[in-house]
């Protein structure tokens, strides 16, 4: 019988976010540098058994109720639509967070996979902007991909559009209007001290509520309430256009309401984003402990979540993985 995996200030972890390869076909800058990382090797990567392994433990052991695929860029790892197969065995919402330039060919393999939801992320509507912020020339095939993935029925579709200050703050109101002539999600992020360059300042940080402002100059808007464990405040534009959110990790974090976990894709569990601590599950599965001994070592690596990030704290010290080999 599943029980609550309850971490040291009460809050009820039931969300894995596993990372499935740290390998990516972009290079964005609040990520990666040009020449990208250098990869992790193959053996070290968690085969689709011991990835199913894992999140399989914890929704018998402790009623998780959602895994989110991420990367580097799921997508392209091999063979990924048979791991969304076993992962839907279980049972539970399965979703995936993309930069949709391969959707076109795959969207519906995967819906058919049993993938539940999809985030693709998409900064600019601009092409050449596109090139410098992603470092490809690939804005068609991500506005295909998006439209492939509402054709194939996923629902809903929201698009991340990760915000940097003098980048691309001037298409707030375009990546919102988009998002109203779509009828997707867009939600603005608040650019996060992740990118394996550490170009992030905070000056370069879009806060939640300048946001909002520039985008109620244009719309009325009417806050949705109750976020529950999402990153996401939620905005309903009034005149009916549909919903605009906002992740703000910087200037509002939300960790008080945090319900997530996060696998690596070399196997090793942190507790948040920004941990410096991780358990590695990896050794874990490798020498044959039981499904107990590892539900033990999730529970010994839950016991040490932290209250939250401390990006605005004098003593912050940024963890050693850049976003792609932790996992959005
Ligand atoms: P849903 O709300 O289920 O649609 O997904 P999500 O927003 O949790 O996932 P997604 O992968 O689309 O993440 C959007 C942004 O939120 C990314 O920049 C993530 O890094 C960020 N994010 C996700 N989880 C957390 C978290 O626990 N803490 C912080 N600070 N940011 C997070
Ligand atoms: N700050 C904020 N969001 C980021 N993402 C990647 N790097 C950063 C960063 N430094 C976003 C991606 C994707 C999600 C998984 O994380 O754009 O939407
Ligand atoms: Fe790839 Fe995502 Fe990093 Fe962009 S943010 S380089 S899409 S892993």
């Amino acid at each position: 019988e599943a029980r609550d995996l309850v971490d040291p200030y009460g809050r009820v972890v039931r969300d894995l976010r596993i990372a499935v390869t740290d390998r990516c076909n972009f290079r964005c800058t609040y990520c990666m540098p040009e020449e990208g990382m250098e990869w992790m090797p193959r053996s070290e990567i968690l085969t689709f058994e011991e990835i199913t392994r894992v999140a399989r433990i914890c929704v018998e052991q402790y009623g998780f109720t959602g895994i989110r695929l991420t990367g580097g860029e799921p997508t392209i790892r091999a063979h990924f639509s048979r791991l969304v197969s076993q992962l839907s065995g279980l049972g539970i919402d399965v979703a995936m967070t993309t930069n949709a330039a391969t959707l076109r060919n795959t969207a519906h393999d995967l819906h058919a996979a049993g993938l539940n939801r999809i985030n693709i992320s998409l900064d600019t509507l601009d092409r050449e902007k596109f090139e410098r912020m992603t470092r490809r020339d690939e804005l068609e095939n991500v506005l295909a991909g998006i439209d492939a993935a509402i054709d194939a029925g996923f629902e809903p579709v929201k698009i991340n559009a990760v915000i940097e200050r003098g980048v691309n703050d001037d298409e707030l109101v375009d990546l919102a209007r988009f998002g109203r002539d779509t009828g997707v999600e867009v939600r603005f992020i608040e650019f996060m001290p992740l990118d394996a360059t550490d170009e992030w300042q905070r000056s370069k940080v879009v806060g939640q509520d300048e946001i909002v402002a520039r985008l109620s100059e244009v719309w009325e808007l009417e806050q949705v309430p109750a976020r529950g464990a999402a990153p996401a405040d939620r905005w309903r534009y009034t005149d009916g256009g549909g919903l605009v959110g906002v992740i703000p990790t910087v200037t509002k974090p939300f960790c008080g309401d945090c319900d997530r976990v996060r696998l690596t894709a070399d196997g090793q569990l942190r507790t948040c984003l920004f941990s410096t601590d991780e358990f590695d599950l990896r050794a874990a599965l490798r020498d044959g402990e039981t499904d107990e001994q590892i539900a033990a070592r999730i529970e010994a690596a839950v016991g040490t979540k932290w209250a939250g990030h401390q990006i605005n704290q004098v003593n912050f010290i940024r963890p050693k993985r850049n976003m792609s080999q932790i996992g959005g």
